[in-house]
């Protein structure tokens, strides 16, 4: 039985949390594998809305159950509230597991995460603010609060005053704050214990026994490949591997048994925060994708950049992530246009490239080439298979997955969960 990865195959907000909630009812386990509340997924239900951040989209789905592996970066204090929000609803939560592997987001990362981006001034990367970046940083730095050091009291003191030695050094000194007090922060944590304990589980076991076990188990990228901090606009991306080896690495489950990386996939380009975009307008063309297609954070509320689509970046998406399939996202939204134009290609100083530069420079400097593609003007929103769609919305969906690398395998033509046209199965 398959153990899929689905992920971003741009810089995020490609429609993530609507694709696992899709294939949630399918599925037993969904796993959220890396980042943290900076994630923001979007899920419609009927005429329900729910905003996810730290919680896997699949706790909306009845009978699957929602994990939270060791990859991830866990602010407590958000999860809690997460949770009662959903309860509140008459969402069930119980099935919650958490690793006890986790690192957690503590307030001196939110502040650190802060004021270093003020520090940066116009250089900063334009991050969500959560605390992402300093909390990664710490667990590569072996200086990190594992969700695990919420049980031992003086482990958690220990720990705590190792993290904050250096740091108070430079909030003083270099930031002018005020030190931070441990005892403060073990306080806060500690409040947090036992609300937390009845979630954390051995969630590699778990997970390498279900899929043992032929239970369906599906990976839930945070953010997009172009995100990544290996492979995506470094140092513009966030701070962990939301590419597909990331699953692996933040749930301990090996790619031996991974079954299948579906790319979620606009079809056009958004982008949050600062850093490269070679399709970018800033002309009445992105303004009318921001406004059809509803773009501006769920997170911070920040209007996304809009773009058209780029197909060398599909293609470097399935490079990366070796991806079997694509769920192409809001078409919908381009329904209007006398004709669609397509990146198919850069010029970069003068040379035309087909294959996303390994140079931050050149790609800084990349310029789209692009081809027309004709539109269509019908509604598609109650499509229910790809013949239903306009010839025209037809050879669209026809050629992007000619230029991306991979089959389309579902369409997304509105929000909903049933707004959906599925080409092929993922199971
Ligand atoms: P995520 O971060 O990848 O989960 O995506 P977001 O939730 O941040 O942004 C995607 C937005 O597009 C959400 O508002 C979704 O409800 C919406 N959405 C998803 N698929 C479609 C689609 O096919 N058509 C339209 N019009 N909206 C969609
Ligand atoms: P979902 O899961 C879009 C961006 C931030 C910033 C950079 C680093 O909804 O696709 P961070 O706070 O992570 O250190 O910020 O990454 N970013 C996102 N952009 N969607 C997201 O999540 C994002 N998560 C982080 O805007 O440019
Ligand atoms: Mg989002």
């Amino acid at each position: 039985m398959p153990a899929l990865v689905l992920l971003g195959a741009q810089w995020g907000d490609e429609g993530k949390g609507k694709a696992t909630d899709l294939l949630g009812g399918s599925v037993d386990y969904v796993v959220r594998y890396q980042g943290g509340n900076n994630a923001g997924h979007t899920v419609v239900v009927g005429d329900q809305t729910y905003a996810l951040h730290l919680l896997p989209s699949g706790i909306l789905s009845p009978g699957c159950v929602p994990v939270i592996g060791n990859g991830v970066v866990v602010d407590p204090s958000v999860l809690l509230s997460e949770l009662s929000g959903l309860n509140a609803r008459g969402i069930d939560t119980s099935k919650l597991l958490i690793s006890g592997n986790a690192h957690l987001i503590t307030p001196y990362h939110e502040t650190l995460d802060k004021v270093t981006e003020r520090f940066l001034g116009k250089r900063k990367i334009g991050t969500t603010g959560r605390g992402i970046g300093p909390t990664y940083a710490d667990k590569i730095n072996r200086v990190g609060i594992r969700v695990q050091d919420l049980f031992d009291e003086s482990i958690l003191l220990q720990k705590v005053e190792a993290a904050l030695d250096f740091k108070n050094q430079v909030m003083a000194k270099l930031y002018n704050r005020r030190a931070i007090a441990p005892e403060q922060v073990v306080e806060e944590l500690l409040g947090y214990a036992d609300q937390l304990r009845g979630y954390v589980a051995d969630t590699t076991l778990l997970l390498n026994n279900a899929v043992d076990d032929g239970k369906v188990v599906l990976f839930e990228g945070g953010q997009g490949t172009l995100l990544d901090v290996d492979h995506g606009t470094y140092p513009f991306v966030t701070s962990s591997n939301p590419t597909a080896g990331g699953a692996c690495t933040g749930s301990g489950v090996g790619p031996t048994k991974i079954s299948r990386v579906i790319g979620i996939l606009k079809a056009y380009t958004t982008r949050v925060g600062a850093g490269p975009f070679p399709t970018e307008l800033l002309d009445a063309d992105g303004e009318a994708l921001r406004r059809i297609g509803g773009e501006r954070g769920v997170t911070t509320g920040r209007d996304r950049r809009c773009g058209w689509f780029d197909a060398v970046i599909a293609r470097y998406a399935t490079r990366v992530n070796g991806l079997t399939d694509f769920f192409l996202t809001k078409l919908d939204v381009l329904t209007g246009w006398e004709r669609i134009p397509v990146c198919v290609a850069y010029e970069v100083d003068g040379k035309r490239v087909e294959e996303l530069p390994y140079s931050q420079t050149d790609f800084h400097h990349a310029k789209p080439v692009y081809e027309y593609l004709p539109g269509w003007t019908e509604d598609i929103t109650k499509a229910k298979s790809f013949d239903d769609l306009p010839k025209n919305a037809q050879a669209y969906v026809k050629a992007l997955e000619e230029m991306s690398g991979a089959r389309i395998s579902a369409i997304g033509v509105g929000p909903g969960r049933d707004e959906t046209i599925q080409i092929h199965s993922f199971l």
